[in-house]
């Protein structure tokens, strides 16, 4: 019952989309030198995590430091989830010591030191970290370039669904999580072992790098048997999948080549369905892997494609349909984007001539691929091992998604 009041509302938010899509999709010439500026709030700042610390020490400082910025996130998020479901929120708080005791030990510890750094209740901040199982849209882009290097870069967008703020036009969980973005770094022995693009608050990983070995960025993947199935399943007792943030997190932790990384997300049981897209440091390969709960429903790699035009030739551009499918024309991010990809090759070089880091900013920060639920922009040097984010805006008249 619950389950089929979740999907009216969102067929009804679908609705309600259309009657304030632009007649017509969003189209604007593809921008040019835009890095590092243009279209940019300001720049993440950025903590070290200390791996040695026992879990429940982890996150504390960074949730003192951040407190602020964590409580305006997780309190958006408690209200909002309150708005989708009135029984959401009492059941999460109520169920709690059960719903702990079947997540792994160390995450619900790293989650109960951003509880007490902060002063939160231990159930909003799990709900915060649940949240992020459901509700993101992004663009992904891995790009082989002229000189077999790999070129990785991500845009965020979240907080569909959680409520438009037609006074201020804007999206008001986008505009709570802009100011809790974060450039994490993890060490172990002093050394850094990978880093990520991170919102406070959330233990687990949707963006990050191990410097020569691999890269990783994480799509949502909207699907009827979908995330708040998984979830309910999970309380419920089906306690053998897992969650996207904590596995994410085992596989920095974990692998240390590009095959480690590719077998884990292609056997491991997920709570929901989802898109990975995977690069790697020692060769100039990415693969897009499209993930059931269960099984991998298609892989796509750079190289199979011989139409330069086309993702999986010298690319892969991932948004949030699968690569088999078309895209909904409510929600056209691909074409656009593949336009200003393919715009860069010329007469008689394909684009992985002119690939860049800078170019690959631009394809971001063309609209509807940077959109009002834009809330960064990463580019991610394998190689360096670094990441470099970017708080978005997306000037009006902009795509609201
Ligand atoms: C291509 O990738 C390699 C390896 O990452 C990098 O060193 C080189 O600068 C890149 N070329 C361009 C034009 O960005
Ligand atoms: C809307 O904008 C006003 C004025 O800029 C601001 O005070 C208010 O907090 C905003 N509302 C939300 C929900 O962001
Ligand atoms: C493409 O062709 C033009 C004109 O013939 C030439 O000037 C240019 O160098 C060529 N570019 C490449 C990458 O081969």
């Amino acid at each position: 019952m619950k389950i089929s009041g979740i999907l009216f509302l969102v067929s009804s938010v679908f609705t309600k989309k259309l009657q304030f899509a632009p007649s017509g999709p969003f189209h604007e010439k593809c921008q040019a030198g835009s890095y590092p500026e243009k279209r940019v709030l300001w720049r993440p700042k950025s903590a070290e995590i200390n791996l040695d610390l026992a879990p429940i020490e982890r996150w504390s400082e960074l949730a003192k430091t951040y407190s602020k910025e964590l409580h305006a996130a997780v309190n958006d998020v408690v209200v909002l989830a309150d708005k989708i479901d009135a029984k959401i929120v009492p059941f999460v708080r109520e169920k709690l010591p059960e719903l702990a005791e079947t997540l792994p030990q160390n995450y619900v510890d790293e989650m109960s030191s951003l509880s007490q750094g902060a002063g939160l209740p231990f159930g909003d901040i799990v709900l915060f970290n649940i949240f992020y199982e459901a509700f993101s849209a992004c663009t992904s882009v891995v790009a082989k370039n002229g000189s077999g290097g790999v070129h990785h870069a991500r845009n965020m967008d979240f907080g569909l669904f959680l409520g438009f703020d037609f006074k201020n036009m804007t999206w008001s969980l986008t505009e709570a999580l802009r100011p809790s973005l974060i450039h994490l770094d993890f060490l172990k022995n002093g050394e850094l072992q990978f880093s990520s693009a991170s919102f406070i608050g959330y233990v687990g990983i949707f963006t990050a790098v191990k410097k020569q070995k691999f890269s990783l960025t994480i799509n949502e993947r909207f699907n009827i048997d979908g995330g708040w199935v998984g979830i309910l399943e999970w309380i419920l007792g089906k306690h053998s999948a897992n969650w996207l943030g904590f596995l994410t997190r085992d596989l920095f932790e974990k692998c240390d080549d590009f095959r480690c990384a590719q077998d884990l997300l292609k056997t491991a049981e997920m709570v929901s369905p989802v898109y990975f897209v995977l690069a790697s440091g020692e060769r100039p390969l990415g693969e897009i892997i499209v993930r059931d709960r269960e099984d991998v429903s298609q892989t796509v790699k750079i190289g199979e494609e011989s139409d330069p035009s086309k993702s999986s030739s010298w690319f892969l551009l991932q948004t949030n349909y699968d690569p088999s499918q078309e895209p909904p024309f409510f929600d056209d991010r691909r074409h656009p984007a593949l336009k200003c990809i393919s715009e860069l090759s010329s007469e008689n070089a394909s684009g992985e001539n002119f690939i860049t880091k800078e170019a690959l900013f631009d394809v971001l920060s063309t609209k509807p691929s940077l959109n009002m639920l834009t809330v960064y922009t990463s580019l991610i040097d394998i190689q360096e091992g670094s990441i470099e984010s970017f708080v978005r805006e997306c000037p009006f008249p902009c795509t609201p998604w």
